[in-house]
């Protein structure tokens, strides 16, 4: 088997690493409203209110305890060992997967650590916080950087690109996700039908769409990824 294989991951799999999920109990919304923090409308009425949001997820991210974790580096291996082409599609905006090594990686979402003018349009690294008067280092306008991920009611980035590897992957590896956002939530269907894939769901518990994978594993992903990956990477022997 060296069919190309693609891993949906979600905010699951960077959770015993040490970032909140979204919708556990103890997850981000339910500590702040997605109205309040993550739509154009939230950052046109209150874009401070908005930076202060990023700034303190950006400050916790770099804080040194938060590291990459086994499910992570399970899936820098699949993609290093597996013959064939492995593309993980994040909606993480953390750099996790980066810091464990992986490459062939899309963040539909965006990224936590990176800023983008509103008025030059371009895209910059970004580790520090932000307001509203600071400068774009592009064009030097101040007041005009937004973080570079999607908010709510925005398209996510390279859905093309998603689309096309979904169409022809054989297996899809979903880790840590809900299942509750599309269009994320329906690149399960889109591998089955368009890719005729299988497809193998990894979260700590059953999420809303398990009935439409051909495996469901629960479990954290620390213990369930690596045991995966070596399943996958003897299939292709
Ligand atoms: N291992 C595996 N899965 C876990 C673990 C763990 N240790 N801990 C929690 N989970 C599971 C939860 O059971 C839940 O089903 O991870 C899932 C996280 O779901 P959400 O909090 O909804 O996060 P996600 O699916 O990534 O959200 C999708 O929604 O708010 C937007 O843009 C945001 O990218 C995010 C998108």
């Amino acid at each position: 088997m060296t069919e190309p294989i693609v891993v949906l991951t979600g905010a699951g799999i960077s959770r015993e690493s040490g970032l909140a999920t979204f919708r556990d109990a103890d997850g981000i919304w339910a500590k702040v409203s997605i109205e309040e923090v993550a739509t154009p409308e939230a950052f046109r009425a209150n874009p401070q209110r908005v930076h202060q949001f990023y700034n303190d997820r950006r400050e916790q991210l770099q804080g040194g305890e938060v590291q990459p974790n086994a499910a992570h580096e399970a899936l820098v291996r699949l993609e290093r060992e597996y013959p064939g082409e492995v593309l993980v599609v994040t909606q993480n905006i953390d750099d996790l997967h980066e810091r464990a090594g992986q490459e062939n990686l899309i963040h539909m979402h965006g990224e936590l650590l990176k800023m983008r003018c509103e008025r030059c349009s371009t895209v910059h690294d970004w580790r520090t916080d932000a307001d509203t008067t600071t400068a774009c280092p592009g064009c030097g306008t101040a007041g005009r950087l937004r973080p570079h991920v999607v908010w709510f009611g925005e398209m996510p980035f390279e859905m093309d690109r998603i689309q096309e590897a979904l169409a022809r992957c054989g297996t899809f590896l979903s880790i840590g996700t809900s299942g509750t956002v599309y269009p994320a939530a329906g690149f399960v269907q889109l591998a089955k039908t368009m890719g005729d894939s299988y497809a193998i769901e990894a979260n700590l518990e059953p999420t809303d769409t398990s009935g439409l994978f051909d495996e469901h594993h629960s479990g954290p992903a620390g213990e369930q990824v690596p045991a995966l990956v070596d399943r996958l990477l003897k299939g292709a022997a």
